[in-house]
């Protein structure tokens, strides 16, 4: 399992600490929130730029953003690796995801837990990661749905049938309590806020260790 911690469950007036406390992790996870696409708002370019002054960790930045076409390129300039946008927020997603990568970056397909996997199919050749909300997306901190799973399931059996390279990442309510129920479905990164967070600074490493064995 890889792990991609997310900092929207951090100390953000300390972030590049906060970052820094999990270079174990494989990716650091930023949820970039809007108030229109979710009902939360939470920060945006210019706290990216910040961060990638302080770190060279892979950025998996998801955004949960109306219409993300607009800012893909603003995105690609602060600092980001691994470019998420949701099949929900756009009206053509092949596009932007062929964009994201022309851009440098690499492309992520997110969809919401009422999404099925059917409506991305045609997505699913030029997507370097697909991202499986396990929760409605907006907030930290709540439970895991687990029949979205069935989804990673589902992910790794078109891959395997037509050779796709997308990673399937699962994201909401993953903890280490669910973590090889969620690694048993397909998922091969999982996204963990506040599981990873809550953990004193000191231990997060040794614990996010463990967390890769699963
Ligand atoms: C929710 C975000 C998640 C969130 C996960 O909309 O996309 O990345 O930070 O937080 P936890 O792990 O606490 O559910
Ligand atoms: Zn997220």
């Amino acid at each position: 399992m890889r792990i991609s911690p997310s900092i929207l469950a951090c100390d953000l007036s300390d972030i590049a600490a906060e970052i820094n406390s999990v270079s174990e992790a494989d990716y650091i996870h930023i949820d970039v929130m809007d108030g229109i696409f979710v009902p939360n708002i939470s920060f945006g370019l210019p706290v990216i730029a910040s961060a990638r002054r302080r770190t060279a960790a892979v950025f998996d930045v998801h955004l949960m953003i109306d219409r993300p076409e607009r800012y893909l390129s603003d995105f690609k300039k602060a600092g980001s690796d691994i470019l998420t946008i949701h099949a929900e927020s756009t009206s053509d997603p092949l596009r932007v995801i062929k964009e994201i990568r022309s851009l440098g970056m690499k492309s992520g397909i997110a969809i919401k837990p009422a999404t099925p996997v059917s409506e991305i199919l045609k997505c699913l050749p030029f997507a370097d990661l697909v991202l499986v909300m396990t929760v409605e997306p907006g907030f930290g901190g709540q439970s895991i749905i687990k029949s979205c799973l069935k989804k990673a399931t589902e992910l790794q059996d078109l891959k395997r049938k037509n050779g796709y390279s997308y990673i399937i990442e699962a994201d909401g309510g993953i903890d280490e309590n669910n973590l090889p129920e969620v690694s048993a479905s397909g998922v091969e990164v999982s996204v963990m806020g506040s599981a990873v967070y809550k953990i004193p600074i000191e231990k997060r490493n040794v614990k996010i260790a463990e967390f890769k064995k699963i």
